[in-house]
């Protein structure tokens, strides 16, 4: 490897020499790194790949307070779990840290059985997986060919496109009603080539839920080539006993497939770790599509020990509960619409432009979520956090609105 000077675009890189121990420092010049012409790379690129918009994640608190040079900045952004996690989990990694040379469970078995005796289902119609993400992600490899189509809600949670158009589906969006999942219109869309139908139950941004009769109604009119996808990442928050749990109509309606994760009540979603619940014959597909060691080790004691931890969740609903009384409560007094949620997060109508709302909450270090993307341009999302960060919100809230014309 040749040397080359040390410029602004250069960094170390250190590489054993000649086999021996000994290190050689090498300057790697970045810019040669680059591609030059990028359509050739172009070419060799998926086709559905090129269409897809990256997925935006909310902003990190580090990140914030380095490019605002603040502290104590709050993130109200991706509905984690304001309390953190379990302290039985927290514990559980302490004991297994010593263990992480082994590789995991490929089975995650002792995990498979606990969830299997809360949802009273057998072991083998339990996926556990990387995150819930890596459900939707399994069943579109399984299910999807190129051409095919997945009905999803829109607006919606944006990795259901992302995933299709990766596979080379083909995304068909039916759009809300009232803020809602509408059935119907999604009923409308279905022909020859629907292969998945996916309902996020509650819907991400709007926290609404879609309701018994209307979700039993819709799932038996579905023809039975085509797979069900319910997304109940945020199912724990739900108070509305209307509200139809996916796995209960797996006897049903074997082709539907229910999400679940330990990223927001459970507060593991840096471990990423979540399941899919579905008949053990659709199980048997997806578990020839995942990698072997999916779920890390770690991740599946947290789990274990999170599903142990009854006074933790306990404590994160009521917290959460209470955090939207809060919130509703403010924002009635201030005349601000808002969109009443069965999720951990909220939907608020700023009546100015989200993403300036956006720019100056992040001054005050708050970081919520701008619905730009997403088509709501006068709404944010937030998401409950503790007391203390709640009311620092509204404080904030009221300075933005104050000055943002
Ligand atoms: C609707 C919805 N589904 C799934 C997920 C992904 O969750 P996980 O962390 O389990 O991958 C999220 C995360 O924000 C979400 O909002």
């Amino acid at each position: 490897m040749s040397r080359v000077e040390k410029s602004a675009s250069t960094i170390p890189l250190t590489v054993p020499a000649g086999g021996s121990c000994c290190a050689t420092l090498v300057m790697v010049d970045l810019q040669r790194t680059r591609i030059e012409n990028v359509s050739d790379l172009d070419q060799l690129v998926c086709e559905g790949i090129k269409n897809i918009t990256p997925y935006i994640a909310g902003k990190p608190l580090e990140e914030l307070e380095r490019e605002y040079g603040i502290t104590g900045a709050v993130k109200l952004a991706s509905n984690e779990n304001p309390l953190g996690p379990s302290p039985k989990a927290i514990e559980a990694l302490l004991n297994h840290l010593h263990s992480i040379h082994r590789y995991p469970d490929a089975n995650s078995y002792k995990l498979k059985q606990m969830l299997a005796e809360k949802f009273d289902v057998p072991p083998d119609a339990i996926l556990p997986a990387n995150g819930s993400n890596e459900i939707i992600e399994l069943v579109l490899k399984t299910f999807l060919r190129p051409g095919g189509e997945v009905i999803v809600p829109e607006p919606s949670f944006s990795l259901y496109t992302k995933f299709t158009q990766a596979l080379d589906g083909v995304p068909i969006k039916a759009p809300l009603k009232e803020f809602s999942v509408d059935l119907e219109a999604m009923k409308e869309k279905i022909g020859p080539r629907t292969r998945i139908v996916i309902i996020n139950n509650p819907n991400n941004p709007t926290g609404t839920i879609v309701r018994k009769t209307a979700f039993e109604q819709f799932i038996r009119s579905i023809p039975e080539n085509i797979v069900i996808i319910v997304d109940e990442a945020y199912g724990e928050f739900v108070t509305d006993p209307d509200f139809p749990q996916g796995h209960h109509y797996l006897t049903d309606k074997p082709w539907v497939i229910t999400m679940k994760t330990f990223s927001k009540a459970y507060g593991l979603a840096g471990l990423r770790i979540g399941y899919g619940i579905a008949a053990p014959e659709i199980m048997h597909y997806l578990n020839r599509v995942r990698q072997p060691f999916n779920v890390n080790l770690l991740a599946q004691v947290a789990a274990c020990a999170a599903l142990t931890d009854h006074d933790h969740v306990i404590k994160t609903l009521r917290t959460v509960n209470d955090g939207l009384h809060y919130f509703y409560q403010n924002l009635k007094q201030r005349n601000i619409e808002f969109i009443p949620t069965q999720a951990n997060y909220l939907m608020i109508r700023v009546g100015k432009n989200s993403d300036t709302v956006y720019e100056a909450l992040l001054k005050e270090g708050v970081i919520v979520r701008s619905l730009t993307s997403f088509g709501f341009h006068d709404y944010i999302r937030v998401s409950v956090g503790t007391p203390s960060e709640n009311q620092r919100f509204i404080a904030s809230l009221d300075k933005v609105l104050h000055h943002c014309s």
